[in-house]
């Protein structure tokens, strides 16, 4: 999906425009008569070759950069944009063949399939007999109402090879089908049997709430594995999948908080308690997809560890803990150094709360909701849990004590990027160890310092998202001026929070303001994904986040992606408030406004006053007067700005 950079990259903007518009050179920028209205007096129109963009001054009042122009000039739709223009850059962008279609609908297939499996294994918690002990055993073992059961879907596996099998026959589909969808296992021999048997059945469905595949639970505790989920399949893959995400997704942004806890029982126990930001991983070491998909939706993630995998001295050794069990012996779930790096790289604020001795999630909710509100709440951030669990217990005033933690501790507080928050850090574990600062610090060269991630490039989704090693050149040579930076900082705040355009616009207009528009965005993906923005918010059949998914474009969606991954704030000046308030954000976004109109005015009258410049030298009075009455109007336009951003300065 770096298709889209790569061409505006390769494309001179000037050169392109040059074949339509009569191009004229005025100091950085280039000047013409605006191709999209008539006009033969005063060249209105004009191209900023820095920033790749085009605006026309005159009755069109338009702009944009090399998508839109050749959109506005050819009536064609982005798509058809980027398929000229990346044919003209020679960038080869990968089109949908008659195969994706094909899969596409295999999936969906699939997914219906799996939808049936739900409806099958529902009915037989419900109303079999051999169904009876496990709805038994959720109601009154687990504490599960009538309700989660339903919520969660939540369902039970006839004991037997071929019940399932025969149902999905009955429903048409083939034994490839089964097999493909992972409900059915095949022996070597080409028989096929079903895969879960006499358990419960946990449907897992990905973030969007379409149906990817079961986690399944014995009943009867001599049964082996414990859990049993889909194998990995087209549509199932435990290393991006969340459990519960599509359920939580909301209470997570509301929340600003993120929590992951182990299993998939805790999760439906901590949502019936009322706390529905809470996911889990599906047995699995926690990757860096995991990470993202939650952090689209918040900065804030905590991961809520049993005791015996957060605070097992012995291996917290190795600072990564391995579980032992048949499906995911070799799993570290908790490994401090790759959080670290995932948090810096995703610039998130990862934290552990380690649960009481011997308490899962779901039995500390069932003993007192409250108790978990408040182990969330107390939540530590990494380096301060790998302090902790390694100190606990020991004998401090032993110096070889002294030394092994700081051995260990030390390599990790100089993975974190910050240098405040590393010093912050040092400090606390030279009181936890009572040394002086210093003797932790003494000799050691300055560590090379990751970097940020160059926020100031073009957002190039994939490539540069992934690359760890910021140091390198930035992939991308057009900078991402200052007016994008704030484009993409609203529509970020706008995309975790839609509805926000309401009290944004209303809040513009309170300062006798416009609301917010398309063409308040230079680039044209920006205005794309703003126009389905507020397509979303203007419609209230389905939530916006799912409308947002199913309304943008896969070359939007890419864009979208590296943009949520990009820091959050436009200016580095702002602190990262860590629960920043919805209050906090309007403001931010608010601000974020009306320096963009700045700019653009700016912009403006600085071209206007060129403009008069030359009425002047041409002693063309009307046009002199025309371009006067402009820089009037835009200074007036510009004393209204001042004033909205003076209205939040104190
Ligand atoms: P746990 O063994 O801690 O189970 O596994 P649990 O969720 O607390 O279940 P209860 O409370 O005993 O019913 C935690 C998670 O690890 C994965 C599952 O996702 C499970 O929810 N797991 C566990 C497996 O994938 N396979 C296993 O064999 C065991
Ligand atoms: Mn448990």
């Amino acid at each position: 999906m770096s298709s889209i950079e790569e061409i505006k990259e390769r494309i001179d903007i000037v050169d392109l425009v040059s074949e339509t518009v009569k191009l004229r050179r005025s100091g950085k920028n280039y000047t013409g008569f605006c191709p999209f209205h008539e006009n033969t007096r005063t060249p209105s129109f004009v191209v900023f070759p820095e920033t790749g963009t085009w605006r026309c001054f005159g009755q069109c009042n338009e702009g944009g950069d090399v998508f839109k122009f050749v959109m506005k000039k050819e009536g064609w739709d982005f798509k058809e944009a980027l398929q000229y223009l990346a044919e003209r850059a020679g960038v080869e962008l990968k089109p949908r063949t008659p195969e994706d279609e094909h899969r596409d609908e295999e999936h969906a297939r699939l997914r219906e399939l799996l939808e049936s499996a739900v409806t099958f294994y529902r009915h037989h918690l419900h109303h079999t007999q051999a169904g009876a002990p496990a709805l038994r055993y959720l109601q009154e073992k687990r504490n599960l109402t009538p309700e989660t059961i339903e919520r969660f879907g939540l369902g039970y596996a006839p004991q037997g090879w071929d019940i399932a099998i025969r149902y999905f026959r009955e429903q048409g589909y083939t034994p490839e089908e089964m097999v493909a969808s992972g409900m059915v296992t095949q022996w070597d021999d080409g028989r096929i049997y079903d895969r879960f048997r006499n358990r419960i059945t946990i449907p897992i469905r990905d973030a969007r709430g379409r149906m990817a595949g079961f986690g399944a639970r014995i009943l009867n505790p001599e049964d082996v594995p414990k859990f049993l989920n889909s194998p990995q399949t087209a549509l199932f893959n435990k290393s991006r999948l969340l459990y519960g995400l599509d359920l939580a997704r909301k209470a997570i942004r509301r929340r600003e908080e993120a929590v992951i806890v182990e299993g998939y029982l805790d999760v439906i126990a901590v949502h019936q308690a009322g706390f529905a930001n809470v996911v889990s991983p599906m047995g699995t070491a926690l990757t860096e997809h995991h990470l993202r998909a939650l952090k689209r939706l918040t900065r804030r993630i905590v991961l809520a560890l049993d005791p015996d995998a957060a605070g097992d001295k012995a291996t917290l050794r190795g600072l990564e803990v391995a579980r032992q069990t048949l499906e995911r012996s070799d799993d570290p779930v908790f490994d401090a150094r790759g959080l670290l790096r995932h948090e810096a790289r995703l610039q998130a604020d990862i934290r552990v709360a380690t649960l009481p001795d011997g308490l899962d999630p779901d039995e500390i909710v069932a003993r007192d909701p409250q108790e978990w509100a408040a182990l969330i709440e107390a939540a530590r951030p990494i380096v301060e849990h790998v302090m902790e669990t390694l100190a606990a217990g020991r004998d401090l005033d032993d110096p070889k004590v002294k030394v092994e933690i700081a051995n260990r501790v030390l390599p990790l507080i100089e993975d974190v990027p910050s240098p405040i928050e590393r010093e912050t850090y040092r400090q606390r574990l030279a009181r936890l160890l009572r040394v002086d600062e210093r003797a932790l610090t003494g000799g050691r060269p300055p560590a090379k310092r990751r970097r940020r991630r160059p926020s100031r490039q073009v957002p190039s989704p994939g490539s540069a998202a992934l690359s760890t090693d910021a140091a390198a050149p930035p992939a991308v040579s057009l900078t991402y001026t200052a007016a994008a930076r704030q484009e993409a900082h609203i529509l970020r705040a706008l995309l975790r929070n839609p509805p926000l355009l309401f009290r944004l616009d209303r809040s513009l207009q309170e300062a006798e303001l416009g609301r917010l528009r398309a063409d308040d965005f230079s680039l044209a993906v920006h205005q794309d994904i703003f126009r389905v923005v507020e397509a979303a918010v203007n419609q209230d059949l389905i939530e916006e986040e799912i409308y947002l998914l199913d309304h943008l474009s896969e070359d939007l969606q890419g864009v979208v992606e590296a943009l949520l991954e990009e820091e959050s704030l436009p200016d580095e000046r702002f602190v990262p408030a860590r629960n920043a308030t919805e209050e906090r954000v309007l403001e931010d976004v608010f601000r974020a406004v009306v320096d963009l109109r700045r700019q653009d005015l700016l912009q403006r009258i600085e071209h206007v006053r060129f403009l008069l410049e030359e009425a002047q030298q041409a002693g063309d009075a009307a046009r002199l007067e025309e371009n006067a009455r402009r820089v009037l109007e835009y200074s007036q336009v510009l004393r209204r700005l001042d004033a909205a951003s003076r209205r939040f300065a104190g």
